[in-house]
């Protein structure tokens, strides 16, 4: 695909469960704070629509601009209607504004829950947001985009809505469809095909049923959005590749694989007015590529942070993470005694998540008080810290759709060990001292040999400091900006706005 800058102005909706600040659970919540930020700052107009969840209070600059929305549950429209209002956020998108956003409100879906997922009716809730968002546009006089971005299995009822019961309305019938996977395996809340009998798994054709049946439970949204939207990306280029494969595929890669003409990879970006150790205030020390030595003050406030000996001669690893089992910590289980042993070498971890993976690490800094620093809370400030105090930032991944930490560390001069997948293979490169080249270390299979290899390679090559602050050079000085994915993004939506034309023009065809 070529990618040339647009001449026209886009209008582009993101209908989403998470966006930074309202609510943001991990990468996705970023992404749809970024992005639209990003192609607003192009020209386009990018707006974002989620659920206004209990924590997002309603007099925080929110005007409601539609009332007594009535969404349909059924597909032939005859059984009960959810009442929904629709709120907006005239953000303007820059400094710490989000993008313009609407706000789908419903008491019982929404405001009743305090959190974005994790409800046994997610299935519904998510349905109602795909669903409402149509029937919201399909009212709105003000605003009609020319494609609607849908992320995940969350949203991935939305193209399907759109293409087959909403393309009736003539104000719909333009918009194209883009589906963003962001994580395959997030099936999740909605319902895995593992988990479903084969003969009941959805071939994705049937109409969407009744929200409150039992057939809804063995429907895949996440197969429903790759299948009727005119577009599907996802966040790496490698990622893109990969889902193809069994391996990472989750059960739909032959879907994915049938179609590869419509299926794409854009890297994400990170931004770069946060992310910016020259100016951070947060820091003890600002510091740039070439000011490295500066860096080190960040180490020693760290470690004081973090109740750890002050010493600036520790080699000091980070994790920062949602502490999940896709992030690859049984990886690192085996080998951190003997890691932390061998190298007399500090580890400070950021993150939440799993009860037992938090469980493992607050049990670690019991073992090695002198040596392991854990806050097990998110924390995007501290983060920061983190990046620009470690000497490595330890990402064990077992698959990465884009990954955005080992982005915001290298932009700190903290070098990523990282498994070589999905877009930790599009960013990090590996090192090599005689060529001069790289700005991490990457292994190659998913066992904990190959991740203790990796690290002790760091571990040996970091006592050698001229080489490794050259790397630290190179890898903050590489650009992950948003602005050249966004470019990307916007060549994207106009190969949808075009495909979509085209097949609307097939249909009409007698
Ligand atoms: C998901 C993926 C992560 C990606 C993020 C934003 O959280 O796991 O790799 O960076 O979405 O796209």
């Amino acid at each position: 695909m070529k990618f040339w800058p647009s001449a026209e102005k886009l209008k582009i909706l993101f209908v989403t469960t998470e966006e930074s600040p309202f609510a943001k659970v991990g990468g996705l919540g970023e992404v749809m704070f970024s992005l639209p930020r990003a192609l607003r700052r192009l020209g386009h107009d990018a707006r974002v629509m989620i659920p206004r969840y209990g924590t997002i209070p309603r007099n925080h600059g929110l005007r409601v601009i539609q009332r007594g929305l009535e969404v349909p549950t059924s597909p032939d429209n005859q059984g009960p209607r959810l009442a929904c209002n629709v709120l907006a956020h005239e953000g303007s998108g820059t400094g710490p504004d989000p993008a313009p956003t609407y706000l789908l409100e419903n008491q019982e879906y929404y405001e009743l829950r305090s959190n974005a997922y994790g409800y046994i009716d997610d299935r519904i809730r998510f349905a109602l947001l795909s669903r409402g968002a149509l029937e919201f546009l399909n009212l709105y006089r003000e605003w009609t985009p020319d494609v609607i971005t849908s992320t995940d299995c969350m949203t991935g009822f939305l193209p399907d809505f759109l293409r087959r019961d909403y393309s009736k309305y003539t104000r719909l019938e333009n918009i194209a469809s883009v589906f963003s996977i962001h994580n395959r395996a997030s099936q999740g809340p909605l319902q895995h095909h593992r988990f479903v009998p084969e003969t009941e798994r959805d071939d994705g054709h049937s109409p969407i049923p009744d929200f409150f049946g039992e057939r809804m439970n063995s429907i895949n949204s996440m197969r429903r959005g790759i299948l009727h939207a005119d577009i599907v990306n996802t966040v790496s280029p490698t990622y893109a590749q990969e889902i193809m494969t069994e391996e990472f595929g989750e059960g739909l890669d032959s879907l994915l694989r049938e179609r590869r003409g419509r299926l794409y990879g854009i890297l994400n970006g990170i931004d770069y007015e946060t992310n910016d150790p020259g100016r951070d205030p947060l820091l003890a020390k600002n510091f740039s590529s070439q000011t490295l030595d500066d860096r080190i003050e960040n180490k020693t406030a760290l470690q004081k942070r973090f109740g750890l000996p002050e010493n600036k001669n520790s080699f000091v690893l980070g994790i920062v993470s949602r502490l999940q089992k896709q992030k690859g910590f049984d990886l690192l289980r085996p080998i951190i005694d003997s890691l932390l042993k061998s190298t007399s070498g500090q580890l400070i971890v950021l993150g939440e998540g799993e009860p037992e993976i938090m469980q493992f690490f607050h049990e670690l800094a019991g073992k090695f008080p002198q040596q392991v620093g854990v806050h097990l809370q998110f924390d995007d400030e501290l983060s920061r810290l983190i990046y620009a105090g470690t000497d490595v930032l330890l990402i064990p991944s077992l698959f990465e759709p884009a990954g955005l930490v080992q982005m915001e560390a290298m932009r700190f001069g903290a070098i990523p060990v990282a498994n070589n997948v999905g877009g930790l293979a599009d960013t990090v490169e590996d090192f090599i001292p005689e060529k001069d080249r790289g700005t991490g270390f990457l292994f190659k299979e998913p066992s904990s040999t190959a991740l203790l290899i990796a690290t002790i390679r760091a571990f040996v090559n970091w006592r050698h400091q001229e080489p490794w602050q050259k790397m630290q050079r190179r890898a903050m000085e590489k650009d992950f900006s948003w602005e050249r994915s966004a470019v990307e993004y916007v060549a994207l939506f106009e190969k949808a706005i075009k495909l979509h034309q085209t097949d609307l023009k097939k249909t009409d065809t007698p």
